[in-house]
């Protein structure tokens, strides 16, 4: 018996003493997989948030370096445009510089008409009084209603050797109207004229410059030749006077025998007339009515005939 049950403890107890290792040795070796398995993960979590955050970083640099990219383009782009307006006014200087060339070579004196329409208004004194220190004449096309309120003022057109025409009463479009409606608004500023100057308009100048068969019908009846422009210093839309002056002098600005177009009831209007008049002045223009540039360059002036310009008559 003793013999018997000796083996049987020993393998138990072999057995017992083996299994408590096994089991360390993998417990070991699994609490060694869990830890590397952690470190690993860490070192992912890690990595991973430090590189969303150099991640973000680059973003925001690449975003700060793009605006201010964009910045210099749009810089760039401003200069670019700045240097183009200037080149383009250089050209235009040219351009009026060889033309007053050619009047001298041909002893001419370049003339122009100033014209200001829809007043007189509350600005119409200092341009008088700028056309007066210049020695300048100009042509005042008068809505009815507001000649009405200004008497004096356009006395004053008269006796300083302006021309002053109709614009109609109302500053309706004619060409809207029937003929006996466009008679009565040519009729209505007529009559501000007889009671004010003692006579009626000579000219006339329809809103907004339109005109039709019927309008030109009527003018000639009552005796108007129609005036049209050839600037349109498009001072009613700026209201800019620098922009005023753009116009008037850029690209197909004034030259000799323009008739320009100008509202005397803009401060804008006045104060881009003021340096347009000494300009003018000072590169040997003459400021004649519109009658009295039209008397000078055309062979005949009609009633109910368009005249836009009064350039001067073609070389050779
Ligand atoms: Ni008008």
């Amino acid at each position: 018996m003793e013999v018997k049950e000796k083996p049987i403890e020993v393998v138990f107890e072999k057995e017992t003493e083996e299994q408590p290792t096994k089991r360390m040795r993998r417990r070991g070796v699994r609490r060694l997989a869990v830890g590397i398995l952690a470190v690993l993960l860490l070192g992912i979590g890690i990595f991973g948030i430090y590189g969303t955050v150099r991640f973000e970083r680059r973003r925001a640099d690449l975003a700060k370096t793009i605006a201010a990219q964009s910045e210099t383009i749009a810089a760039l782009q401003k200069e670019l445009e700045q240097q183009k307006a200037e080149n383009d006014a250089l050209q235009n200087e040219v351009k009026r510089k060889n033309e007053q060339m050619d009047a001298l070579r041909e002893n001419r004196e370049p003339k122009v008409a100033l014209t200001f329409d829809d007043g007189p208004g509350i600005h119409t004194e200092r341009l008088l009084d700028a056309l007066k220190t210049y020695h300048a004449k100009a042509t005042f096309f008068l809505i009815g209603k507001n000649a009405a309120r200004y008497p004096q003022l356009m006395k004053r057109m008269e006796a300083e050797g302006h021309a002053v025409g109709n614009h109609t009463y109302g500053h309706r479009n004619l060409t809207r109207l029937s003929a006996g409606g466009i008679g009565d608004e040519l009729d209505k500023c007529n009559a501000v004229f007889e009671q004010t100057l003692g006579h009626p308009a000579a000219l006339l100048r329809t809103p907004g410059g339109s005109h039709n068969g019927t309008v030109r019908g009527v003018a000639e009846q009552k005796g108007m030749p129609v005036i049209g422009w050839s600037v349109d210093t498009r001072d009613w839309e700026s209201r800019d006077a620098e922009k005023i002056l753009e116009v008037a002098f850029g690209k197909n600005g004034i030259k000799d025998g323009s008739i320009v177009l100008m509202h005397d009831i803009y401060e804008t209007s006045v104060e881009a007339a003021e340096a347009i008049i000494k300009r003018l002045h000072d590169e040997g223009y003459t400021f004649l009515t519109v009658p009295e540039l039209l008397a000078e360059r055309k062979d005949e002036v009609a009633a109910g005939k368009v005249y836009d310009s009064a350039y001067p008559p073609a070389k050779g």
